[in-house]
């Protein structure tokens, strides 16, 4: 370890360069805001994706890393951690599958909670700034599921270049959807099942990894939530149970749960 002794001359220029830090910091974040706000059409001269060349990969690194540094100004260190496990395992889980794309998977899992840190009556609120149609019983009573399709809206309007698959995939992370493309399926079990993933129910999800197809590794990452809601005694966004049965009646076994073609005659009585 070392141990640095300032003089006072010094120590006043590092507070002064680290206030000036801050302050750059402060006015990237408020640009990248008032374009997410005003759209793609009108974006301020002064905000990050526009300005200087632009990444010509949207998914390499060298993009990779400016989102990575984008979002850790937007959310909390626990939440930086998270997204960058949702990232890697997205990552992981691409290769494993053979998706085309790991390093999509890898963004969309770094980028899906960009809006997190909107919380309650402020992620009500930023629905009404972005300007979005979504169903008022979600706003009004599950304002929790909003950071999906908020989060995704804003990255359109400033980071139009990561493209529409990659926006999905943002949407649908919360409460999924009937059709899950790969990357959507994807996204939605790394959020699930990231390292710093603790509780219990995470493990059998964990080790179903490359057990069986994409699809079959969705079902039981949602499955795992849905019973985990219900358990305990949590509202569910009203299209789970459609994508529930949408999904469900995919499984192996299904069917015994369906009405037989030969009914007991008994129960015609
Ligand atoms: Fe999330
Ligand atoms: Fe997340």
């Amino acid at each position: 370890m070392i141990i640095e002794i300032k003089d006072g001359k010094q120590a006043r220029a590092e507070r002064e360069a680290a206030r000036g830090a801050a302050r750059a910091q402060e006015a990237a974040h408020e640009a990248v805001r008032a374009q997410e706000v005003a759209g793609a059409e009108s974006p301020p001269e002064d905000a990050p994706s526009r300005s200087g060349s632009v990444a010509p990969d949207p998914f390499g690194k060298e993009n990779y890393r400016r989102m990575k540094a984008l979002l850790k100004e937007r959310v909390s260190e626990r939440r930086f951690q998270h997204s960058k496990g949702v990232a890697k395992t997205a990552r992981k889980l691409a290769r494993v599958y053979g998706y085309p794309n790991p390093e999509q998977a890898r963004m969309a899992g770094l980028v899906h909670d960009w809006d997190k840190r909107y919380v309650g009556q402020a992620a009500r609120d930023r629905v009404a700034e972005l300007g979005m149609d979504i169903d008022p019983t979600i706003v009004e009573s599950m304002p929790w599921l909003l950071h999906g399709p908020t989060g995704a809206e804003a990255l359109r309007r400033s980071f139009p270049e990561l493209g529409e698959a990659v926006f999905q995939a943002v949407a649908r992370h919360t409460s999924g959807a009937v059709g899950m493309t790969d990357l959507d399926m994807i996204v939605f079990t790394a959020d699930l099942i990231e390292p710093s993933r603790t509780f219990k129910d995470v493990e059998p999800v964990r080790a179903a990894v490359g057990k069986g197809s994409l699809e079959d590794l969705f079902f039981t990452a949602f499955k795992a939530i849905f019973v985990n809601l219900v358990q305990n005694n949590r509202m569910l966004h009203p299209d789970m149970v459609e994508i529930w049965n949408h999904y469900s009646v995919r499984q192996p076994g299904a069917q015994k749960g369906r009405l037989s073609s030969s009914p007991d005659p008994r129960l015609n009585n």
